[in-house]
Parts: structure tokens; sequence; C-alpha cells
């Protein structure tokens, strides 16, 4: 049994939306982690990965009317465009959790009713400015700063007075701040942190229901326990869902949440609203004492198309058919790669733009690892009949590049850094590249017939290569899980389930190539692509 365990999560997106590169990058970002600790620890179940929709939106209604269809048709309609895109996009989720099955919502119930009980709702009267196109107010000041349009998508905001439940998010400012204090990685990274400490004053109350009338957009969503005429708010709903899926006698034990991958424009539900919330339940009941704060929020950056922000109106969203066109002419791991390893992770947002699309997939993939491992696998089978060589005194400037290789992993993985990783690969593979370039093994190979003894040290300098490869080769396999088995698989080398990766990665370790075992070329890993190539989409 593994000592810990590891549980990732991603925003559920609103069901209404159709799957774009934001949604795909965010669950890809869960699925490499994911993967990558599961490397660490193959211990089956230590890692629990979630993603999922969520479906009690005002939007979903008015969508359902104008299709004709029930709002749960219409969210069973697009939930499952978002598990499709999920499964091509190759997720490796445990589970997917609709908001709108049973399992959620009684929980939600259960967490709402004990709130109640330990006096942290009470019923009030709220004002503000509702952005209908975020299912969320705005205070004063913020609808006042954003001019009065929403911010995330300029729709014009609307001024509503309302009933409401409220819950006393003010009564949980000072443990907040202590929490903050305490854990400076709860909010990743940095300048996310700040942005959240630098309005973490005077928190206010805040509503957690919607009044319910005759019109049919307001009757969707989750009753408030013991009160026909209120619904709880979809925000306070949804975020409940990182715990319902977790609250059971089998799965408990995943909680508190290693990490949630957020992007930025959720960022206050996810730093302050959900931490006061998980406190105040946790303290509600001693059933609850299991409720811990979740170690880390990361809020990455935005992508953006060839520099212009993604948005309706511009229509530019680069679409999981745009997607899907890029894996039909690239291989869907190169896109893979090239989200995870350009995407918005930190701060700055990120390009999504043909030619370094183009770029990166020529440097790091077909003339990287591809023709990487394509060069050294010809010279071990056109010199040594495909069989490993032995690998000698390994003490190369390839082994010096996989040092430590598990060691680094885990540490990157601790600040939820999976660029170090990919970058670590990238780098062996340029390493192994500079290697061949100085030694020169083609020119050696002429040499044997005269010099028998050159032999050996041909055989240890494609050893130490090929062995490079390989560990770089295991390093990039959470992002492209395909592509890496398929090298295996030519290589013989195919990693025993269960083998973690801190041996995996050692150097003429446990799971090295062995002196004899076969190589074949195989088929290429990556076709180079052609810049002045249109895109495909
Ligand atoms: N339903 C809420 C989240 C509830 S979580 C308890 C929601 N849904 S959403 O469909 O709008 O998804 C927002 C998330 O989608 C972002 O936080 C991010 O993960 C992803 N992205 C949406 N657009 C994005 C970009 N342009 N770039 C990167 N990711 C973005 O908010």
């Amino acid at each position: 049994m593994s000592e810990r365990t590891v549980y990732i999560t991603t925003p559920i997106y609103y069901v209404n939306d159709r799957p774009h590169i934001g949604h795909c990058y965010t669950t890809l970002l869960g699925d490499v982690t994911a993967r990558f600790h599961r490397l660490m620890d193959p211990t089956p179940g230590s890692t629990f990965f979630l993603t999922g929709t969520d479906e009690h939106a005002d939007k979903v209604v008015t969508s359902a009317a104008a299709h004709g269809v029930t709002p749960q048709q219409w969210a069973d309609r697009n939930a499952a465009e978002f598990e499709k895109a999920f499964a091509f996009m190759n997720s490796s989720h445990d589970d997917f959790i609709r908001t709108t099955q049973d399992r959620h919502k009684s929980k939600v119930l259960e967490y709402i009713r004990a709130l109640q009980k330990r006096g942290d709702i009470y019923l009030g009267d709220y004002t503000g400015w509702f952005d209908a196109s975020q299912e969320e107010y705005l205070t004063e000041t913020a609808a006042k700063e954003a001019n009065y349009v929403s911010p995330v998508t300029g729709v014009p905001l609307v001024k509503k007075t309302e009933k409401n439940y409220f819950f006393k998010l003010s009564a949980y400012e000072a443990r907040l701040k202590d929490h903050f204090a305490k854990h400076p990685g709860f909010v990743q990274p940095e300048a996310r942190r700040n942005e959240v400490l630098g309005r973490l004053n005077e928190l206010r109350d805040i509503p957690i229901s919607r009044a319910i009338t005759d019109d049919p957009t307001s009757q969707w969503g989750i009753k408030m326990p013991d009160d026909p005429t209120h619904r709880i708010y979809v925000w306070i709903d949804a975020l409940f869902n990182y715990l319902s899926v977790v609250d059971t006698d089998a799965r408990r034990k995943y909680w508190p949440a290693s990490v949630h991958f957020i992007a930025k424009d959720i960022l206050w539900f996810h730093a302050v609203i959900w931490p006061a919330l998980l406190m105040a339940l946790h303290d509600s009941d001693a059933k609850y004492g299991f409720v811990q704060l979740p170690t880390a929020v990361y809020s990455h950056a935005y992508w953006v198309r060839e520099g212009r922000k993604m948005s309706k109106s511009l229509g530019n969203f680069v679409s999981i058919e745009v997607l899907q066109a890029y894996a039909a002419r690239y291989g869907l791991d190169a896109v893979r790669w090239y989200l995870i390893t350009q995407g918005p992770q930190g701060a700055t947002d990120a390009d999504f733009s043909h030619a370094k699309f183009v770029e990166v997939y020529n440097a790091e993939l077909a003339n990287g690892i591809g023709n990487c491992a394509s060069r050294v696998s010809n010279m071990i089978e056109k010199y040594f009949g495909g069989s490993t060589p032995a690998i000698g005194a390994a003490s190369t400037r390839v082994h010096a590049a996989c040092a430590d290789a598990g060691g680094k992993v885990a540490t990157a993985l601790k600040s939820l850094d999976t660029h170090a990783v990919t970058s670590l690969a990238v780098a062996i593979i340029r390493e192994v590249d500079a290697y061949i370039n100085d030694t020169q093994p083609f020119k050696l190979a002429k040499t044997v017939d005269q010099n028998p003894a050159a032999k050996d040290d041909l055989g240890a300098i494609l050893a130490n290569c090929a062995e490079a490869i390989r560990i770089a080769s295991v390093l990039m396999s959470p992002a492209m899980p395909q592509k890496m088995a398929q090298l295996w698989q030519a290589w013989s080398c195919t990693p025993a389930p269960g083998a973690p990766l801190a041996s995996l990665c050692t150097f003429a370790g446990p799971h090295s190539l062995k002196p004899g075992q076969k190589i074949a070329k195989g088929d290429a890993l990556f076709m180079r692509a052609d810049p002045a190539e249109a895109p495909p989409a």
C-alpha cells in the first residue's frame, strides 16, 4: 500500500459550451501530472484524477428550450461531447463527475444541511450586479471597474435584488489569512497568490441560493434543503464536486486534494470561497473531520490564438475539431506535446500559433527524439545486427545529462512544474545528438576492420546513446504515451508494470537496455512537417 495518495482535479466545465483548447488543456495538465504520479508510485489506486461537467447553469435551460429538449436531455447530450473530447485527448481520468448525478446532488444537500446546522447559512437580501454570462454577481467596486460589463465576456451587467441564503464568508477571513501565511504554496503561481492576498480584506458574506419563480430557468438546480422556493447557486453546487466524488468509504482516503488545476478566471472561487466552505464543513460535525484544505490550487494563465484573445464574438476558439485536425495530420501525441510544453503554466498567456506548432514539432519531435532514436537504432542495426552492444564504462556526457532524473522529476512535481520534466527530456536528446556529432560513430565504424578494438568503443557510444534515449522516452511518456509505447515496442524496453520511475530513469540501472537486447528501427515516430504547408483547419 502506498503511504500517501494523490488526488488531482480539473474544473468541471459548463456543459453548455463546446469543448475547446482551454478545457482540453486543463484536463491534459491534470492527465500528464496524474500519469507522472502513477509512474512515481505505481501502487494501483495511489493516484486519483477527476474531471467532469457543471450542469446547473441557467444557460442550460435557455439552450435546451431553443433546441426543443429538456434541460437534462441538453446536459446529457453536451456532457457526452466533453467525455468524447477528453477520450479523444487520451485523458486517463479515473472518474467523470456530472453535477446532475444523484451521487453528487445528495452529497451537496448533506453539506448544505451541515453548514445550516452550524449556523453558517442565513436568509437575507442581496442586491448586486449580475453577470448572466458567468452566472456570478460582482460587487459594486468590481462592477464599476469593469464599466458595468462582464470582465470576461463583455455582456452588460444587470442590477438585481433578491432574497438569498447567505454563507458567512466574513467569519473565515482571519482563518483564511492564517492559512495563506502558513502555506505559501497553497495558491500557485506566486503572482496569483499575491492577487488573492491583495483582495483578502473585509470579506462579505456571499449569497449561495437563487429564488425559484415561474420562470423555468429558475427551477433548474438543486433545491435548498427544506425550502422549495430556493435553489443552490450553481457555483456552490459545483465546488462541492471535488469532495462529493471522493466522499465514499472507498475513496475518502484521497481527500484532501493534492491539487486543483484551474485557470485564472475562477481563482477567487477556488482560493477563497472553497477553502472557507471546507473550513465550515470541517467544523460542522465530527464526521467531517477528514475535510482538510487542499494542498494546492494551481491557477494557470490563458491560451490565446495567433496573438488574439479567444472569444465567442470573434469566433476564434481553437475548438476540439481544430485539435482533431492537427492530430490527424501530426498525431495526437504531437498535439499533447505542444499543449503541455508550450501551454500557459505560470502567469503568462500562451499563444496557439501554427508556425510555433510546426517549429516545436520539427525541433523537438521529428528532428528531436524521432530522428535521434532512428539514427541510433539504425546504427545498432547496421553495425551490431540490431543487438544492443555493451555500455562499457558509462561516464559519458549523456550519462551526466541523465543524472538523478528520477529525483529531478520528484522535485519538479512537488512544485507542479511539468515543464521542468519535459525540458529535461528535450535536453537529454540534444545531448545525445551533440555526443553523436562529437564522437562520429559512423566514422569510427569505418575503422573497425583495421582496428577491432574500435568496435567496443563504437558499441559503448551507441549503447550510451540508446540508454539516454530510453530515459528521455520515459520522461516524455506522460505527455506522449502512445508514441513512447511505439518506441518501447521496437526497442523491447516497455517498462515492467509496477516499476517505479526512479529506477526506470536510472542510467544503466535495473531497467536499462541490456547487452544483446534487440533494438529494431521500427516506423518513424514523427514525419518532418513542412512549415510552408497551410494549417490543417
Ligand atoms: N463551471 C465553472 C467551473 C466550476 S469548477 C468547480 C467554469 N467552467 S468553464 O467551462 O468556464 O471552464 C473554465 C475553465 O476552462 C478555466 O478555468 C480553464 O481551466 C479552462 N479554460 C477556459 N478557457 C481557457 C483558455 N482560453 N485558456 C486556458 N484555459 C481556459 O468556469
